[in-house]
């Protein structure tokens, strides 16, 4: 499916956006190991969530939708029979991830210290992602976890196993990693330590504490003890990443103004903010609150004189799902933009080095890709012109965005992978664009 659209003149509304696909993915697995029933509302929509109430119903766990949710005070809710500790069944079949690599990674987190085998595997793009940084540690605490084709890519098969607390120094920054060993660690004998380079989401450890969960933060190092969950009621934060996208357009339309409510603005996941603020963005943060432990606001944006920025060393974790956009947004800020040391960005649902250069230099961006991240000058004019997602969501909204700054029509190729995390994004971008000329094709 291709969407076609053009610039518009003024940009304005008042918008919310799905609640945060990590947060959402952890309030369902969490209470499905927990003890009791909870309810999780305002959850992110689209395929992602699709995939991980999948997985969890294919290990036993019962899931049951309700409307209109007093508990969570949003329309749509799904209450969470947990099962305990130890309580997953056998699945009857491989379980299908999807295109969700967090889904994958918490999930065989939980896999390898259950009591049977199973088989799991993902999409076209999951099946590409590497699974060696979960395989190698959680092996080390005694799981058997091999790959169907002998390398560190799903399938992957796991024979789950007693398993021992482990003291691991993570190589890279990452939370699906972390999240997968906590997991774990929840189901072992003795204490685990992890320590992680530098600071990434922390809505495990949050939500973890939350449920009683036996685990102390000590700077970069968690400590987990084996524990139980008690069920947590949680209502989802609106999802700072998908914010993003309406943060970027705000600053860099010359005509805007966007308030984007409820979103989530947890330290670990600010990179976003800070970066634009840094780069004199016409930004700012209102009625900054509390829900579930994890802090929230409303962000107010308008049209901004953008400049440049280095992005590198621990902030890249904290920015990392927003680099993308990011980059659009350096392609109108004065001068030259260097983001580096993200070469995760490789290992993304697509390599989003690549496809983050390759779809702005085909609207004629200033923009080259480097070994760890890419060199934006800014001021170049963006014009129209032909935009491929390669199967990735948050590609194919800052292409999107891209189309509406560029002079002339843009064509979004493979358009519906935006449906992983925003099914509302083409909604959405038409309520706020005035007279904006977007169309479907088939
Ligand atoms: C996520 C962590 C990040 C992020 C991904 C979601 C999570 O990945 O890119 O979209 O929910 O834990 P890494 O932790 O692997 O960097």
């Amino acid at each position: 499916m291709r969407y076609i659209l053009s610039s518009c003149k003024n940009v304005s509304g008042e918008i919310s956006v799905p609640g945060d696909k990590s947060i959402s993915q952890r309030a369902f697995i969490l209470n499905s190991i927990a003890n009791g029933r909870a309810h999780v509302g305002n959850i992110c929509v689209g395929d992602d969530k699709a995939s991980v109430l999948r997985c969890l119903r294919s290990l036993g766990v019962r899931i049951v939708e309700h409307s209109n949710c007093r508990i969570t005070n949003s329309q749509e809710c799904f209450e969470v029979f947990g099962k305990g500790r130890f309580g997953m069944s056998k699945p009857v079949d491989m379980i299908f991830a999807g295109n969700s690599g967090t889904a994958m990674r918490l999930i065989v987190g939980l896999l390898a210290g259950s009591p049977f085998y199973s088989e799991i595997t993902g999409d076209d793009s999951l099946v590409k992602r590497p699974m060696g940084r979960i395989m190698k540690p959680l092996s080390l605490m005694g799981a058997e976890i091999l790959s169907q084709n002998g390398n560190d890519l799903p399938p992957l098969l796991i024979n789950g196993k007693s398993l021992q607390g482990i003291e691991y120094k993570m190589p890279i920054s990452s939370a699906q990693v972390k999240s997968s060993l906590m997991i774990a660690a929840l189901h072992s004998e003795g204490k685990s330590e992890i320590t992680q380079p530098s600071f990434s989401r922390d809505h495990t450890e949050r939500m973890m504490l939350s449920m009683g969960a036996d685990i102390v933060q000590d700077g970069l190092k968690i400590i987990v003890n084996p524990s139980d969950l008690t069920s947590k009621n949680i209502t989802v934060p609106g999802d700072i990443s998908s914010a993003a996208f309406w943060m970027v357009l705000g600053c860099i339309h010359p005509s805007s103004e966007i308030k984007i409510a409820n979103i989530g603005i947890n330290s670990t996941r600010l990179g976003i903010i800070d970066v634009l603020k840094s780069m004199n963005a016409n930004l700012i943060l209102e009625n900054e609150r509390e829900i579930n432990n994890e802090p929230i606001a409303d962000v107010i944006v308008k049209s901004s004189d953008l400049e440049n920025i280095e992005i590198s060393g621990d902030l890249v974790p904290r920015i990392i799902d927003e680099l993308p956009v990011l980059a659009l947004a350096a392609c109108f800020a004065k001068g030259q933009t260097v983001v580096k040391d993200a070469e995760e960005l490789k290992f993304k649902e697509s390599d989003r080095i690549s496809a983050t250069v390759e779809g702005l230099s085909n609207l004629g961006a200033d923009i080259i890709a480097t070994e760890d991240g890419f060199i934006i000058n800014g001021g170049k004019k963006l014009r129209g012109g032909n935009c491929f997602s390669y199967g990735d969501h948050r590609i194919a909204m800052t292409m999107a965005i891209a189309g509406i700054m560029a002079e002339g029509t843009t064509t979004i190729i493979d358009a519906e992978a935006v449906d992983v995390s925003y099914p509302m994004f083409w909604h959405t971008l038409k309520i706020i664009c005035d007279s904006l000329d977007l169309r479907k094709n088939e």
